[in-house]
């Protein structure tokens, strides 16, 4: 597969900031697996895939081949990578260590591994998972048990994600807002109860095994040489409280080059999030685009629009901006062109590169080739989940 290198014209392939697509959705499996490299390090972002959802219009043993693909394509390139994040716990955003189809073990070994916090601004069942995975890791690399290093929590008070996401919390829907504030008010309640479990449980420690170490990424900053990597505060994984819990996005830079990942952030559906890339300004951004295909299931006409209207506010304002890799939720839906048609209208207005990364690598996007070869799964209900 190609790297940035090709990219012609671009600061980036002068900045030695370079990044290789590993997978994403429109290669077939659920991914978000970039490698990027400076001279100072290289940063395996989400290491991790799953098959696609049920209603994905290719067969099962289709969709196994394109996750085991997947998860060659990532172990092989995990060699380059000193650093290696992981945004959230959802499973094609990681590899445990059972994995049977390849050695998991090897993706973080002698690695500075940043995850997602475990133990707060997650939810019950990225809780359990990070859990099981640290349980896993622990005794690999520490030949030690989970509950030999858990610590007493260290806060048992959590700032409201209201307090720094002003714009979203502030936006007003006319004749949606009474809906809006009854689904607030229930998100208000959940953020209560998971606060509760989050206080009086006992906490995973960051962990150093050797020349394995396991550190928190939640709104850190890191210098390597002349490479800065930042990650955000958590952000909803979707809208306001959503139940999906939170992720954490990527920003690295070199040479006053600048790339951001976003992880799951559908969309983004987030006002403040697209007004934190606006301001950073970065020269490639990876989005994952709306889940179009659990539109009126999961995702409502309301925060579909948000979403575009986000994603179009950064291809206008984001001057410096030249290419956007649009996928990961948006490539599970064959139609996702027509739905998202605003997109890249705006995007052709403004020169802006806005593509899969299918495209980017010169390949057909799997969800368009299964059009023309209707499926009988083509017929079932999305409704699935977004993991
Ligand atoms: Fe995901
Ligand atoms: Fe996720």
């Amino acid at each position: 597969m190609s790297s940035s290198k090709e990219w012609a014209g671009s600061a980036l392939s002068d900045s030695g900031l370079n990044f290789e697509i590993l997978w994403y959705d429109s290669l077939g499996a659920k991914s978000s697996s970039v490698l990027v490299q400076t001279p100072d390090v290289g940063v395996l972002i989400d290491p991790g895939a799953s098959a696609m959802q049920r209603g994905f219009p290719i067969s099962r043993v289709k969709k196994a081949y394109y996750r085991l693909r997947a998860l060659r394509r990532i172990s092989g390139a995990a060699h380059k990578a000193q650093v290696v994040v992981i945004s959230h716990y959802h499973f094609d955003h990681f590899c445990r260590l059972d994995l049977k189809s390849l050695d998991s073990a090897a993706l973080y070994r002698g690695k500075t591994v940043f995850l997602k916090n475990p133990n707060q601004f997650v939810n019950f069942s990225q809780w359990a998972r990070a859990r099981t995975f640290f349980s896993q890791l622990i005794s690999k690399f520490g030949q030690t048990k989970l509950d030999k290093v858990l610590q007493p929590a260290s806060s048992t008070v959590f700032p409201s994600p209201e307090e720094y996401m002003p714009l979203a919390f502030g936006k007003v829907f006319p004749g949606y807002q009474e809906r809006r504030e009854e689904i607030l008010d229930k998100g208000r309640k959940w953020f209560k109860s998971v606060s509760k479990m989050w206080a009086s449980n006992l906490w995973i420690p960051q962990l150093r095994f050797d020349d394995t170490e396991f550190k928190f990424m939640d709104g850190q900053r890191v210098e390597i040489g002349n490479t800065i990597l930042r990650f955000t505060p958590p952000l909803f994984h979707g809208v306001e409280y959503d139940r999906l819990g939170w992720v954490c996005s990527t920003l690295i830079e070199h040479n006053g080059v600048k790339l951001i990942h976003t992880s799951d952030v559908q969309g983004p559906v987030i006002e403040d999030l697209a007004e934190w890339i606006v301001s950073e300004n970065p020269n490639v951004v990876f989005i994952d685009g709306p889940p179009t295909y659990l539109l009126g299931f999961v995702v409502n006409k309301v925060n579909f629009t948000r979403a575009i209207e986000n994603v179009c506010r950064i291809i206008r304002e984001a001057d410096k901006t030249e290419l956007i890799i649009y996928d990961h939720h948006l490539m599970r839906d064959p139609l996702f062109k027509k739905r998202v048609a605003d997109v890249y209208k705006v995007a052709e207005e403004n020169h802006k590169r806005v593509i899969s990364a299918a495209e980017y690598l010169g390949q057909e996007i799997v969800a368009l080739k299964t059009r023309r070869y209707p499926h009988p799964h083509n017929v079932r209900c999305q409704q699935t989940l977004l993991v």
